[in-house]
């Protein structure tokens, strides 16, 4: 079980390159299957949910060719299993991402449930209203979802909430159908944009992605290309919040600044100051830091990926911030680490109220998700002396070479 050791107290200064993003990365990965020539997708962060789902669709008979540190080759032929067994399924929610590029292209999916997480209990109703209404038939058995299609067909779908993986699911089944879909409600991300900018790339007809409302006319097929993956906003977001927190001053080179709007703007209202040119950011925070008010909402709202962060920021802030979770029902629960550190939360429901403390105490704390853990580098480098933290596994599976890029812009942390 691997820890990482953390000495607080540094400012961190210098420059970090973020990654690909994640959460495109995922969906672009199963979209690829959709494709009858060879996709190379570069830009792929070398992150263990990355390599899951490699592994995963390496199983199902896809040809998975690494060319380079963050590039790779996928080759989907005419017949490839389409049953993913638990045992994968369980190490990769994201893995349901599988069920639309399945039964567009091979009109037949069995993906083991991906089950509940940390953060809340993650159905899939919008993912199989969506399916159903295309013309597949699904049923729920033994813990599998199965599906089961002849040709898909457009139609008219509204989505109760604007799910991101449920209007990627979708809009990946829905390019192979027949006629035009209109889905209504969408999620807005940016990782929807860039997956709907691959599809397209291959020959899908996709209009809208990134509005409430998004067209996709059916294609028969789809051709092979070359695809580079946007950079992560999220791991960008969490270097922006740690150089804030830690009053530095941090370079973020290779992210589009448009995507983390929402973070530069709480962080300005912090009394942050944050310059954008191209594709850098610049984050410097040298006055005393303001309290804030969070609400987590859909994008272009603030994203609930960067809540655990900012609270971990927030906890050192004078005065009284308040953070507000609207996304999913479960996810404030590193509130507890951090009392185990010496910050004083309350946590009613899915509101916190933060009174800001004078420092934190380094602790052996424990990450329950990924952005969690990624909260608890935040919160151990801003505290007074040595913080360890545990189940390290989760921070991996969405932060490339974390220990590296904090020690370039001068972290004192270990991986033991
Ligand atoms: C994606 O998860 C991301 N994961 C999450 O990032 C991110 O937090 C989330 O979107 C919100 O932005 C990937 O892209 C792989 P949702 P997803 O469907 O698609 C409810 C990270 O840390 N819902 O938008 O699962 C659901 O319960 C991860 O990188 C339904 O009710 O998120 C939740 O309350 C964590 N029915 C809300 O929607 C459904 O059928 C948002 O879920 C689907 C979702």
């Amino acid at each position: 079980m691997q820890k990482l050791y953390i000495k607080g107290g540094k400012s961190l200064k210098g420059t970090v390159r973020i990654s690909g993003a994640k959460n495109a990365a995922l969906a672009i990965i199963s979209a690829s299957l959709l494709a009858q020539e060879t996709v190379c997708l570069d830009n792929i962060p070398d992150i263990t949910d990355v390599n899951v789902l490699l592994d995963i669709v390496a199983n199902l008979g896809v040809e998975v060719v690494r060319k380079g540190p963050d590039s790779v080759e996928i080759t989907t032929p005419d017949r490839i299993s389409t049953i993913t067994p638990y045992r994968e399924v369980k190490k990769l929610r994201a893995s349901n991402l599988l069920l639309g590029p399945l039964l567009a292209r091979f009109c037949n999916a069995e993906i083991a449930l991906p089950g509940g997480c940390n953060i809340g209990s993650r159905p899939m109703d919008l993912h199989i209203k969506g399916f159903e209404a295309l013309g597949a038939a699904l049923s729920l058995e033994h813990g599998f979802i199965k599906g089961c299609c002849s040709r898909l067909t457009g139609s008219k779908i509204y989505l109760d909430f604007p799910s991101v993986g449920a209007t990627e699911n979708i809009m990946m089944a829905a390019v192979l159908s027949k006629g035009q879909t209109v889905l209504e409600n969408v999620a807005k991300e940016p990782e929807i944009v860039d997956l709907a900018n691959f599809l397209n790339s291959l020959g899908a007809k996709i209009r809208g992605a990134g509005t409430d409302v998004i067209k996709i006319d059916g294609v028969d097929q789809l051709g092979g290309g070359r695809y580079s993956v946007i950079p992560d906003r999220i791991e960008a977001g969490t270097f922006m919040v740690a150089a804030a927190a830690t009053h530095g001053n941090v370079t973020i080179e290779n992210i589009i600044s448009t995507h983390v709007e929402p973070l530069i703007a709480k962080l300005r209202e912090a009394n942050v100051e944050v310059l954008e040119e191209d594709e850098i950011i610049r984050v410097i925070a040298r006055e005393e830091l303001r309290p804030i008010d969070i609400k987590t909402l859909p994008y272009p709202g603030f994203p609930t990926d960067m809540q655990s962060q900012v609270m971990a920021m927030l906890t050192v802030v004078k005065g009284t911030s308040v953070i507000v979770e609207n996304v999913f029902e479960n996810r404030l629960q590193v509130a507890d680490e951090f009392k185990r550190m010496g910050a004083k939360i309350k946590v009613e429901g899915r509101t916190a109220v933060i009174q800001g403390v004078q420092r934190l105490q380094g602790a052996q704390v424990k990450a329950s998700d990924l952005r969690a853990g990624a909260a608890l580098i935040v919160a151990g480098l801003i505290a007074d002396g040595d913080t360890e933290i545990c189940n390290t596994f989760y921070i991996d599976r969405g932060y490339e070479k974390i220990e590296q890029k904090l020690i370039s812009i001068g972290a004192d942390i270990s991986r033991i």
